[in-house]
């Protein structure tokens, strides 16, 4: 079985790229995890990499000249490692159309909510301030617009009586680290829609 190289790109502690990563210890999982690159030098999850055999680079986004300078360093470096799918996990750069064009329909990321509901920063305390009942997470292609991109997967959890948003934040944690690898698994091995194959995002919900 011919395996999709797939990149993981992180800025901090790495926990989503290690369910990435040890979901991909299994040979016949379709992805395999090539390259592990942090914009952030020092990123916790890079030793976690390191340690399970995986190669790293880090590329500081800062002193590049600019947001492209550093996207075109970072494309580069994806290429010279044969890969064929990104996976944005706990990654904190905004990207511009030159990246995400580059790698449209190859690129995932996952956010803490039940997308359209609360993107961008601050999501667990907003979804408690809205009283919602329901939190948890959603993987989706990655589109210009931040948290935008067509859905691939979502799981679902309780908002219970008392929580706060790191109490939240956590319940949340558990259920992404399922659904990344369940997600990746659909997208590599052909499973889950390819954006733009209908006029709605399409929905995957794999089970968990
Ligand atoms: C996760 O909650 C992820 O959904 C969000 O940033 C956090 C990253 O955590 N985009 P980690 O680095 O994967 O532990």
């Amino acid at each position: 079985m011919k395996r999709v190289r797939t990149a993981v790109l992180i800025s901090g502690r790495g926990s989503n790229m290690k369910a990435l990563l040890d979901a991909a210890k299994d040979p016949a999982y379709p992805a395999e995890i090539v390259l592990v690159v942090a914009n952030v030098p020092g990123a916790g999850g890079l030793d976690i990499a390191r340690a399970a055999g995986i190669d790293t680079a880090t590329i500081d986004h800062r002193g590049k000249g600019g947001r492209e300078a550093f996207e075109r360093e970072l494309h580069a470096r994806l290429l010279e490692a044969g890969t064929e799918l990104v996976c944005l996990a706990g990654f904190m750069r905004l990207l511009t159309p030159f990246f995400v064009d580059a790698w449209a329909g190859k690129m995932l990321n996952i956010h803490p909510s039940l997308l359209p509901a609360f993107p961008g920063l601050d999501t667990h305390q907003r979804a408690l301030d809205a009283g919602v009942k329901f939190g948890g997470c959603t993987v989706h292609f990655v589109t210009s617009e931040m948290d935008v991109g067509p859905i691939v997967a979502q799981a679902a959890v309780p908002i219970l009586p008392g929580d706060d948003a790191p109490t939240l934040a956590a319940r949340v944690l558990i259920a992404e680290h399922k659904l990344y690898p369940a997600a990746l698994a659909a997208v590599a091995s052909g499973k889950a829609p390819q954006p733009g194959a209908g006029a709605l995002p399409t929905v995957y919900n794999p089970p968990l």
